[in-house]
């Protein structure tokens, strides 16, 4: 709407530029409008953006001069999130709550938000072992958002559409690393076939309508947090995932971490996987929202690795943090957890040179931030 008037505007403008005798006034205001135009943000909706890694998304999207909204349900985060997103960046972004599923409250969304050039899909349930329990829940939570939302997209015409997917598409790759051109496999668990199933919902959904861009990014292990420690990951209850357990267990929260199996077939015995600093991620992000934008996508639907091409086993996991921080954990071997992967780490070369993208941060920081942002949450000095 905004957009409509102001081109309107423009054009009117034009033509008077163009009749006007005295026209010093008139080329004043022209050049106004040209910076206010530029100065106009872009609007992008985040799904899940109170979330651990939307939250850093919403971050890195201010910083570039966008303007996001974020919509979640807080099923699993906290509007306190967004205080500190403004702490970091001088901006409180936009907050709709509602449920996705909700196919009405979406569409009283689009109504009320005009001119939204580009979503990014965080919101998902994902917690795997949750997933095997609740089988349901998470086709439904997971699929339906990401169908309603498509409809939206067609309704509305917002074209272009950012998921989030997963390395767990590949399970257990025969040939390391994996490449995008790598096939997926049989999924492990209804939350890995959740990421399988909409990757083909988009994938079909943008064959079908033209009109549409998509690109899915497959997140190898996010962890750490921001710098300032304002944001991070926040997990619910018994954290599932090593490097939260690592640093509740170095804060005193958990008496011991236990290592899960040292009989794989690594150097160590332990398992290996791609630990992506949260930031780096995020950044990716910004650089698919511009390439749909400026119309630089070579398809309309791509698919690209986020990791950072290096493989660490847990037990380098643990040394690197009692390294980076000083500090010593409690750990003891334990059998393999049932449903892990022995290996996988991604090969990103597809991703650096097409996106121009490289994850930048060294394990030593990604560990310490994921430390300072404990140490924070837990008023630990
Ligand atoms: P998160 O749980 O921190 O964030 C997801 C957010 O979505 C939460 O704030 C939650 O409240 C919200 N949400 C869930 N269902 C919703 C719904 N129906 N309507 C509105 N809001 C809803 O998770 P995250 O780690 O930030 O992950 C973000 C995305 O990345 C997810 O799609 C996840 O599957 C994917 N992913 C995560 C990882 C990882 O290890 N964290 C790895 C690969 C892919
Ligand atoms: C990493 C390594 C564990 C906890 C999961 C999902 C995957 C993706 C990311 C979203 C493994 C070991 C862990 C502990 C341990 N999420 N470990 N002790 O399993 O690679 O992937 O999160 O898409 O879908 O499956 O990540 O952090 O749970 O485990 O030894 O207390 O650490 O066995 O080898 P994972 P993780």
């Amino acid at each position: 709407m905004q957009n409509l008037f102001f081109n309107t505007f423009f054009k009117l403008l034009i033509t008077f530029i163009y009749r006007s005798k005295k026209n010093h006034h008139v080329i004043f205001l022209f050049l106004w409008l040209i910076r206010y135009q530029k100065s106009m943000k872009q609007k992008i909706l985040i799904t899940g953006g109170t979330g651990y890694i939307g939250s850093h998304t919403v971050v890195e999207l201010i910083n570039e001069g966008f303007e996001p909204i974020v919509v979640d349900n807080l099923s699993n985060s906290s509007a306190d999130v967004l205080d500190n997103i403004e702490k970091i960046t001088g901006t409180k972004p936009v907050f709709e709550q509602f449920d996705l599923t909700d196919k009405a409250k979406l569409d009283a969304f689009f109504e009320k938000y005009t001119n939204i050039k580009a979503i990014i899909h965080f919101a998902a349930s994902k917690a795997v072992g949750e997933s095997v329990e609740k089988p349901l829940l998470y086709y439904r939570n997971n699929l339906v958002s990401l169908m309603n939302l498509i409809d939206c997209q067609l309704k509305y015409g917002v074209s272009n559409i950012v998921f989030s997917s997963s390395c767990t598409v590949y399970g257990q790759p025969d040939v390391l690393p994996v490449t995008e051109k790598t096939s997926r496999k049989d999924a492990e668990s209804p939350y890995a076939n959740t990421k399988r199933v909409n990757e083909d919902i988009l994938h079909d959904a943008i064959h079908a309508n033209p009109q549409l861009n998509g690109i899915s990014l497959r997140y190898f292990n996010p962890i750490g947090a921001h710098p300032s420690a304002l944001i991070g990951e926040l997990p619910l209850g018994v954290p599932q995932n090593l490097v939260p357990f690592i640093t509740q267990t170095a804060a005193g929260l958990r008496g011991e971490l236990k290592v899960f199996g040292n009989d794989y077939d690594t150097p160590d015995g332990s398992a290996i996987r791609d630990y992506i600093n949260v930031v780096d991620l995020a950044k990716a992000h910004v650089v698919a929202i511009k390439r749909m934008l400026n119309g630089q996508s070579k398809a309309n639907y791509e698919i690209f690795n986020l990791g950072t091409g290096n493989g660490y086993s847990v037990l380098e996991i643990v040394k690197g943090f009692e390294k980076a921080t000083g500090v010593k954990l409690n750990y003891k071997i334990v059998d393999r957890r049932a449903g892990d992967i022995e290996k996988i780490w991604a090969d990103t070369t597809y991703a650096n040179n097409e996106l121009g993208w490289k994850a930048e941060a060294t394990l030593e920081e990604t560990l310490l931030s994921a430390w300072k942002w404990e140490k924070n949450l837990r008023n630990i000095l």
